[in-house]
């Protein structure tokens, strides 16, 4: 009997016809699953060393299969091996150079196990040390922001509600809110460590295998916490992808936030910040233009993320138990979210090195839109001790009165004030400093300097 020629698929004794060459050109995933060759050897080294070490398969078998394997990654390493459609993917494009390099040995290596689970094993380590990877990149994206905030702590900007001047606010604080969202993203990334480290490996097809292999031993060598408790979900199960897609969807929605906030105090009506030559791009037809394209970039990457999110929650939706075909398109869809996160959080990192703040026009527009009004109404609640909503009156008809006189709040003479509401002290003019205003919102979690110095002490600690 012919076996495992190359160029002939597995199952030729079953089906003799030709494939498709159609179906075989896309329905191959090689071109996408020979990521996972690392993962995808170590996994079938480990479970030879289980099949033997359970007498399964002998000791001259395991070290030729051992051997081989090593072989085939030093040739795939090296660029030297040939990837084949026609053995639709990793798995099968690795099993069959094994039959070339060691013979009929090789057949013993699928000895209980199916390519269901080991699909999804090589996969979930594969997502292990990728979110590590980007659990680093986080970090040092907070690092790079807590540098910034601890330069610009007494750098003052307008707080925007609506897109509206509101309240002043410290520039650090307004960045140390981002060092909160890539902060809850690595948790979410690290939260999503635990269920990978279910070990699918020996749920076989769909229901286990007869044969008395030792789960248990390839979990701890494979370095999973546990095995999965139930062989139909452990094939089936792809909550550890969406899990994945929608941490990636999470991550690039603060960072296309981030983007958005960049481009508009970069733009001509803001003037707030200034990208540097690094981070800007020309235009084809205006000579004069530097825009912000690395942030826009970031902003739209973000649709991408989000689609590849609905894709694998459309793939699923009413699949049945338990392995289908359609499962097989999860890689693309992570490695590309994989791809896309990881690049557009080395882009932020260097937006983030190659801007300055123009601090002086950052503090004459945080004086604009009358933004000390609320600090005039707490002021009035406690000095003339009324309600808040009195206070809020009063200070209405204060701003009423500056706006039609053209004047900023700090530019009202105490007269002008007192014509209002002639109860107000003297004092009362010092409610309109910026800094007097930030200095006093002292609440927990609030913008004041003090706040923001014990902020930046304990992201230090907590940053590593
Ligand atoms: N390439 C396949 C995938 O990624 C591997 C599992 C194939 N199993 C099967 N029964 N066709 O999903």
């Amino acid at each position: 009997m012919k076996q495992n020629k190359n160029n002939i698929p597995v199952w030729n004794v079953r089906i003799s016809k030709n494939g498709s060459t159609v179906f075989q050109k896309v329905g191959s995933s090689i071109n996408i699953d020979r990521r996972l060759y690392k993962e995808d050897i170590q996994v079938s080294i480990v479970h030879t060393e289980m099949l033997f070490k359970q007498k399964i398969i002998s000791f001259k078998v395991k070290n030729k299969i051992i051997w081989g394997l090593n072989k085939i990654k030093n040739e795939i390493i090296k660029k030297k091996f040939n990837f084949s459609t026609i053995h639709e993917d990793i798995h099968m494009n690795i099993e069959k150079r094994l039959f070339e390099i060691i013979g009929d040995d090789a057949g013993f290596v699928h000895t209980g196990r199916s390519r269901n689970d080991q699909v999804i094993t090589d996969l979930k380590l594969w997502l292990q040390s990728s979110t590590k990877e980007i659990n680093n990149l986080l970090i040092s994206i907070m690092k790079s922001i807590l540098k910034i905030s601890e330069d610009n702590i007494k750098t003052i900007m307008p707080g925007f509600t609506h897109l509206k001047n509101a309240q002043p606010i410290s520039f650090a604080h307004y960045l140390l809110a981002y060092i909160e969202m890539f902060k809850r993203d690595k948790n979410r990334f690290t939260h999503n460590l635990i269920t990978l480290s279910e070990n699918p490996l020996g749920s076989a097809a769909l229901s286990g295998t007869s044969f008395n292999i030792d789960r248990n031993y390839t979990t701890k060598k494979l370095k999973f916490s546990k095995p999965t408790d139930n062989s139909i979900d452990a094939v089936s199960d792809r909550d550890f992808v969406i899990d994945f897609l929608y941490s990636v969807s999470v991550c690039s929605l603060h960072i296309s936030r981030f983007a958005e906030d960049f481009i508009i105090w970069n733009s001509d009506a803001f003037k707030l910040i200034k990208l540097n030559d690094k981070i800007v791009t020309g235009s084809s037809i205006m000579p004069q233009k530097k825009n912000p394209d690395p942030l826009e970039f970031l902003r739209g990457k973000t649709g991408s993320a989000y689609g590849n999110l609905i894709s694998m929650l459309t793939i699923l939706k009413g699949l049945p138990l338990s392995y289908f075909k359609d499962l097989q398109d999860d890689k693309e869809l992570v490695f590309k979210s994989y791809d896309q996160i990881k690049y557009s959080l080395q882009i932020l990192n260097e937006i983030l090195k190659n801007f300055s703040v123009d601090k002086k026009r950052m503090y004459e527009f945080a004086g604009e839109g009358y933004t000390t009004a609320t600090d005039l109404a707490d002021y009035i609640v406690k000095d003339l001790k009324i309600s808040f909503r009195r206070a809020y009156e009063i200070t209405s008809s204060i701003v009423n009165y500056a706006e039609k006189n053209k004047k900023r709040l700090s530019d009202l003479s105490i007269n002008d004030i007192k014509k209002i509401e002639p109860r107000l002290k003297d004092e009362v003019i010092e409610i309109f400093d910026l800094k007097n205003s930030i200095k006093s919102k002292k609440s927990y979690g609030g913008t004041a300097f003090e706040n923001i110095k014990k902020m930046i002490k304990k992201y230090k600690k907590e940053i590593k």
